[in-house]
């Protein structure tokens, strides 16, 4: 295990597999036109199941395939199957908007998928046509189906809660997980690269939710999670049983516990959600590198990180958008759906 100059150990990887997206979620992707990566610069399976080898060499038990949408990538379920033979990754796990879920969850369980997130902001078709520029609500809705028929037994579910938007459906969301056997965890909305439209008074932060919640449901209680520490939902449960997550990464960042990095779909490594700059892999890769090479680099880079980008946010007094549009443009690294959300 190598841990970074606060300590924290290196232990679960986010791979994105394609900054392509399906949706235009508001948070996300808002603007009408993107630069995308080369083509030619995209990891090949291969590339990405010996990188993340290499990682899992240095205590990496954890990888989260994210994307844009991962299942615009062709064929994902081979290389969930794999990643699936690396034995020491103990979990693997899905980001999907959940538009294409029903087609293949049943491939991705049998290719040795363990874990399933499907993003659901609204229970409303209208509004998603309007937040996401996607008529493709029942899709989602049949995709968390299918995850659950295929045999995921913990499906979650994730929520951007965005003032003036979905904010008035937080208990019908709990209520629609309670019905579906799926965990909601509602995330605060946050000025991360890529959300170009974010302001601060449409963060409705988790005391916010918990207030809410609790005018509905009455008294909540918070749920210790000793078995996932540096996890970034914090858990808690209604009095009908019913638990449900909020990740309050604007009001309450978790970074002192952070234990998460993230490979961009061009071989990009990101020690943090808010990085300027990230580390190329791709290159040595492609030059030869060996696995002892790659693994010295990830190691030596490990060990001098410092970054904590959403604490250090906190202590930004006008906080407006993280960076312009043009900034984004320039270098889509930036983007949030570039570095896998
Ligand atoms: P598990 O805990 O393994 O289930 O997964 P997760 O919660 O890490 O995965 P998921 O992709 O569902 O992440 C949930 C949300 O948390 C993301 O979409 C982001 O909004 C937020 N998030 C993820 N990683 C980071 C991070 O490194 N820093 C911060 N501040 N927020 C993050
Ligand atoms: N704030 C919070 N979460 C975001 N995501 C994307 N953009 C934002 C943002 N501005 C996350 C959502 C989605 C995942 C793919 O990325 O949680 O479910
Ligand atoms: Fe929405 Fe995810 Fe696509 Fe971003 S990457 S637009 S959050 S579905």
């Amino acid at each position: 295990m190598i841990r970074d100059r606060f300590a924290r150990p290196l232990g679960s990887l986010r791979v994105s597999v394609t900054d392509r997206c399906n949706l235009r979620c508001r948070y996300c992707m808002p603007e009408a036109e993107y630069v995308w990566l080369p083509k030619s610069s995209l990891l090949t399976f291969e590339e990405i199941a010996r990188l993340t080898g290499v990682f899992a060499g240095l205590g990496v038990t954890k990888v989260r395939l994210t994307g844009g949408e991962p299942l615009l990538r062709h064929e994902l379920a081979a290389l969930v199957s794999m990643l699936h033979a690396e034995p020491r990754l103990a979990d693997l796990a899905l980001t999907t908007n959940g538009v294409l879920l029903e087609r293949f969850a049943a491939a991705l369980k049998a290719a040795g998928l363990g874990r399933v997130t499907v993003s659901l902001d609204t229970l409303r078709p209208e509004r998603m046509q309007e937040f996401a520029r996607s008529g493709r609500h029942a899709d989602v809705l049949a995709g968390i189906a299918a995850a659950r028929g295929a045999g995921f037994e913990r499906v979650k579910l994730n929520t951007v809660v965005v003032r003036g938007f979905n904010d008035d459906e937080i208990a019908d969301l709990v209520a629609f997980g309670e019905r579906h056997g799926a965990e909601v965890r509602f995330i605060e909305y946050m000025d991360v690269g890529g959300a170009t439209r974010w302001s601060r008074d449409q963060v409705v932060s988790r005391a916010e939710i918990l207030e809410r919640l609790g005018a509905q449901f009455g008294p909540i209680t918070a749920v210790p999670d000793r078995d996932h520490p540096a996890a970034p939902a914090e858990r808690f449960r209604l009095a009908s049983g019913t638990t449900f997550g909020i990740i309050a990464s604007v009001t309450a960042p978790f970074c002192a516990s952070c234990d998460r990095s993230r490979l961009t779909a061009d071989g990009t490594w990101f020690l943090c959600l808010y990085a300027a700059k990230g580390i190329d892999l791709r290159e040595p890769l492609r030059a030869g590198a060996s696995d002892a090479d790659l693994e010295a680099l990830i190691r030596e880079t490990w060990q001098g990180r410092a970054d904590r980008g959403a604490e250090e946010r906190l202590g930004v007094r006008e906080r407006g958008v993280l960076y312009p549009i043009e900034a984004l443009r320039a270098d889509p690294r930036r983007e949030m759906h570039t570095r896998g959300g």
